[in-house]
């Protein structure tokens, strides 16, 4: 409403001075810089809720210059005078919100806009940032790199935990999920993969046009751009599920065997999970690379070099636990971690070789201190979210409620758990109040203490 009213400048500049101060939702205030995530505070922005991202980008390998504009579609959750989008380097051109030209500033990692207009809480409304530049490798608190990472042949975008600000603007927390349509162009010759399902290719003067469209919400960390050299395959999964793999030329040979298993995991997972949460899926694999780290990539998983079964299993376990069940906060990272390496378990306990049990008894017995350098369900800081307690000890945690509840609930857990959550977000606190309802005899007291939270190794297997 405040839209419409006509106020002299004097007036204009008053409010502004005062704008926190009003009452009454006829001016908002900025909208907050981060979501208080306890290991990336200034991860993510208040304020408001993404609904769609339309990603525009131009990228030419041999100069690495990326061009974008970016269409956020969002809605105001608080009336709001300002707020922030997560943006890391790149120059930033212009920025609209409704059309009209916005005021913004950039401090760090926060690109704050002023639209030109108070936004009124409830509102949908539109930001258009238009930016280019050599988009920036990010190196965590962990020393691993994310963000734009150049290849031989293109690049390759990752995001975990917050390197999606290194090429796109947006809300970059795990908390708010949207849906995506990534259109990338690329000088001919060269192809370009994201997440979702292809709607569309093109060619025009020298440069080729491939869009993408994500119509499940995803996680900004999840999105994922692949350019470069790709023998691009199509095959189907479970129900004729549309399975699209993009393999470097170099490491065809040596992937071949693994991807074709793709279809046979995905229907082992839908048996163990419950129905597959995306509209595709597939894999993407590079020649190795310097991340040198798999990234469950939504849809699509990433894979420097031909992945072995397990670690395909891992990725793909993650498109029920981590993709479309997404952690509300980077502290919850065991859902993810623990999950996917609990189907590593499973996978070989189903394919005759080692029980879970056994797996877990060996690294209860071993000689693996790494383990109990602290709780799954609380890193000790941020360069930690992907230390092997989050791993190992957070799938012990998988398999000691397993004993516990028995199989037949233990199934009905991990497929009611995906389903409940399906393209939310969840919390540890959600996950052990669900498990509690589900086995209401039970009692998890020592488990969640010894093993989810407590500190050194837990005294009974
Ligand atoms: N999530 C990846 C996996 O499948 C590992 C990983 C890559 C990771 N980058 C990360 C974990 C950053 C935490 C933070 O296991
Ligand atoms: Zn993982």
């Amino acid at each position: 409403m405040s839209r419409s009213v006509r106020l002299v400048p004097a007036v204009v500049a008053l409010l502004a001075l005062t704008a926190t101060a009003c009452q009454g939702g006829v001016h908002g205030a900025p909208g907050g810089s981060g979501v208080h995530d306890p290991y990336f505070p200034r991860a993510g922005n208040g304020g408001y809720d993404v609904g769609h991202y339309a990603l525009t980008l131009g990228y030419a390998p041999a100069t690495r210059h990326l061009t974008g504009t970016a269409v956020i579609t969002a809605r105001a959750t608080r009336d709001l005078s300002a707020f922030d989008l997560d943006l890391a380097g790149l120059d930033v051109e212009s920025v609209t919100v409704e059309g009209a030209k916005a005021r913004w500033n950039r401090t760090g990692q926060e690109l704050t806009v002023r639209p030109h207009d108070d936004l009124s809480k409830g509102e949908t409304f539109r930001t258009t940032v238009r930016y280019s530049g050599t988009p920036k490798t990010l190196t965590d608190p962990d020393g691993s790199e994310e963000g734009w990472l150049p290849t031989a042949d293109g690049a390759l975008a990752l995001g975990e935990p917050v390197g999606s600000m290194a090429w796109f603007p947006g809300n970059d927390h795990p908390s708010d999920k949207a849906t995506y349509d990534i259109t990338v162009t690329v000088p001919k010759g060269l192809q370009a993969v994201s997440n979702g399902e292809l709607t569309g290719r093109s060619d025009e003067g020298g440069r080729s046009t491939y869009r993408w469209h994500t119509a499940q919400p995803m996680a900004s960390y999840l999105a994922m751009v692949a350019i470069g050299h790709y023998t691009i395959k199509r095959t189907a999964g479970p129900h004729g599920l549309p399975v699209l793999t993009a393999v470097d030329p170099t490491q065809t040979k040596a992937s071949a065997g693994v991807l074709a298993k793709i279809p046979e995991i995905l229907d082992w997972e839908e048996f163990n999970f419950g129905p597959y949460p995306f509209a595709s899926a597939g894999a993407v694999v590079d020649r190795p690379h310097d991340a040198g780290y798999a990234l469950e990539t939504q849809t699509r998983p990433v894979f420097p070099g031909a992945p072995d079964t397990g670690t395909l299993v891992h990725e793909l376990a993650h498109q029920w636990y981590g993709d479309s069940v997404t952690p509300a906060s980077w502290r919850d990272m065991w859902l993810n971690e623990g999950f996917a390496t609990y189907a590593e378990w499973l996978w070989e306990e189903d394919q005759d070789g080692k029980s879970a049990q056994q797996t877990f008894t060996e690294y209860y017995e071993g000689d693996h201190e790494e383990i109990w350098a602290f709780p799954p369900a609380k890193p000790s800081s941020a360069a930690h979210i992907s230390g092997s307690p989050v791993y190992v000890r957070g799938a012990m945690v998988l398999q000691k409620i397993r004993r516990k509840v028995g199989d037949d609930l233990f199934y009905d857990i991990l497929q009611g758990w995906a389903a409940t959550r399906r393209h939310a977000t969840a919390s540890t606190a959600d996950f052990t109040a669900y498990v509690e309802k589900q086995a209401p005899g039970k009692d998890f007291t020592g488990i969640w203490k010894d093993w989810l939270y407590g500190d050194g190794k837990p005294s009974r297997p």
